[in-house]
């Protein structure tokens, strides 16, 4: 597979990066994962705006985001694919020596790194819903920025593996955040919730394309608090994500909800969205 590294096209296992970039040594720098469908991918325009984002929370600068969808195009065209992947970008503060944590005091370009790779479409967990784990969130308080910095959620997300669980679902302070890498929706009476955005959570791309096919299709949704202890009186979950699209969830650790099948607003919405990927 081709790679595409600060300026140039290159085989991906002829990357070089430094050992003092700083994203290898603070993890300082975001990223973003975006997906194709048919080839097309699905919502850039919203992706490039949230790194953007990202990067000036962190005060990254020097790193020309009007180029972006150009240099993936064509990484794309570059690599001749027939299948749908997955694009996972990396912009990091670039490389400064001697190792310290401040900024460098003379101006350091960006690091750039963009790959593709292979969908993982996992098909029966969303026909047949997944177990998921709570997990204390034990993340910064800036869950908005899309920050390499994924300890808290790589931990998080091995405990719940090894527990037999498809994804650890973050509780803080006793609400729902978001899962380690998704968003959480809950469905009581056909009303869809999810928690709404602040610093806690990251503003999933699929989040408002759920939210957006609710409205279409005249289902009442609410962004509002989640509470752990109140989980029992929902009738319906589900997880999203750009590598995860939608999960129902039908069993959080030992509790099995309801009859541990798929709910059918969650059907719905899946059934929509896979329509809304055919033509966006
Ligand atoms: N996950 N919350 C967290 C903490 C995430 O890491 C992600 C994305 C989401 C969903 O965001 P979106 O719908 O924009 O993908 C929510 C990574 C990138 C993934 O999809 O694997």
């Amino acid at each position: 597979m081709i790679a595409y590294i600060n300026g140039k096209f290159i085989q991906e296992n002829e990357v070089k990066i430094s050992p003092f970039d700083r994203g290898f040594l603070f993890a300082d720098g975001v990223y973003e994962v975006m997906r194709t469908y048919n080839g097309k991918i699905f919502k850039i325009d919203e992706h490039i705006k949230r790194l953007e984002y990202s990067l000036k929370e962190i005060k990254i600068d020097g790193f020309d985001i009007n180029n972006v969808d150009k240099i993936i195009n064509e990484l794309i065209s570059k690599n001749k694919l027939n299948n749908d992947f997955n694009i996972y970008l990396q912009i990091t503060r670039g490389v400064s020596s001697p190792r310290m944590h401040a900024f460098p005091s003379k101006e350091i370009k960006p690091t750039v790194y963009i790959m593709l790779y292979p969908l993982i479409h996992a098909s029966k967990e969303k026909k047949n819903g997944i177990k998921v784990q709570l997990e204390k969130d034990i993340r910064w308080t800036r869950c908005d920025i899309k920050s390499t910095s994924l300890l808290p959620a790589v931990l998080a997300h091995q405990s719940a593996k090894d527990n037999g669980a498809s994804e650890a679902i973050f509780v803080r302070d006793g609400f729902i955040t978001e899962g380690s890498h998704t968003n959480f929706f809950a469905v009581k009476k056909n009303i869809v919730y999810t928690p709404p955005l602040t610093n806690f959570i990251l503003s999933g791309i699929t989040r408002q394309v759920i939210l957006e096919i609710c409205r279409n299709n005249s289902i009442e949704t609410k962004e509002t608090n989640i509470e752990e202890k109140e989980l029992r009186n929902y009738d319906e979950f589900f997880v999203t994500g750009t590598t995860t699209e939608i999960k129902p969830v039908i069993r959080f650790d030992d509790w099995i909800v309801k009859n541990g099948k798929p709910g059918m607003l969650t059907k719905k919405i899946q059934s929509a969205f896979k329509e809304y990927t055919l033509n966006f």
